[in-house]
């Protein structure tokens, strides 16, 4: 069975999905990651990110893999450098990139073949697996995720105003529900849940109940 929850950035996906595959003894899939690990490894290298071709041709060359919820890139583990912010301002133009996106989509198929698991990103339940069993879009306002995004720094030492993740977020979400292909948007038969109002629990049972309907 999959379960594909898709949703703008801070909207909790991935604390959310990552409960939901405890709960249900699920594999797990962060398709975000695998963008993230290509634009490290454009920005290591130096890559010129207005340079489409120079940009695509070394990304395809960058090997990828997914295992027990980490990410290697070329072999190295760097499930924690990915999430520095320098990355997030990158990765609007890696995820433009048809040829990868064709690249990372096939991957996860394959990750994701024969298992019961739960996939979060933003075109998983659209593009990526049209079929899914149950697909699940998680929302909430510009602000509410802000506001997240702000505790969930400073929790981390970081300390950044509520303007600065806003410019950030929304730059990121013009980004994310723009692009040609692979964009940010609910499946037709995706069940939308907006957070705005429920704590996390509420969100992991509502989730749950959802794909308990469809169990
Ligand atoms: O979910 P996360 O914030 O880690 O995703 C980072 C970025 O990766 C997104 O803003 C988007 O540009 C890209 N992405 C994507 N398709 C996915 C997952 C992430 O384009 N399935």
């Amino acid at each position: 069975m999959i379960v594909t929850i898709d949703g703008p950035a801070g909207a909790g996906k991935s604390s959310i999905a990552r409960q939901v595959a405890d709960r249900l003894a699920f594999d797990f899939l962060d398709t975000g990651a695998m963008y993230r690990a290509v634009t490290l490894g454009c920005l290591r290298a130096g890559i010129d990110f207005d340079d489409v071709d120079a940009l695509e041709q070394f990304a395809g060359c960058l090997e990828l893999r997914w295992d027990d919820q980490r990410i290697f890139l070329n072999g190295e583990d760097v499930s924690e450098e990915i999430r520095q912010p320098e990355v997030s301002a990158a990765i609007g133009r890696i995820a433009d990139l048809l040829p990868l996106r064709t690249r990372l989509s096939e991957m996860q198929r394959q990750v994701a073949e024969g298992k019961d698991i739960v996939t979060e990103g933003r075109d998983q339940g659209a593009e990526v697996f049209p079929d899914a069993e149950c697909k699940v879009f998680l929302t909430a306002s510009p602000q509410t995720r802000a506001r997240r995004r702000q505790l969930q720094l400073s929790e981390t030492g970081v300390d950044l105003s509520i303007d600065e993740i806003l410019d950030a977020q929304n730059k990121r979400d013009l980004e994310d529900t723009t692009r040609d292909v692979g964009r940010l948007r609910a499946a037709d038969d995706a069940i939308v849940v907006n957070t705005d109002c429920l704590s996390s629990d509420e969100v992991l049972q509502a989730v749950l109940e959802i794909i308990h309907g469809v169990l």
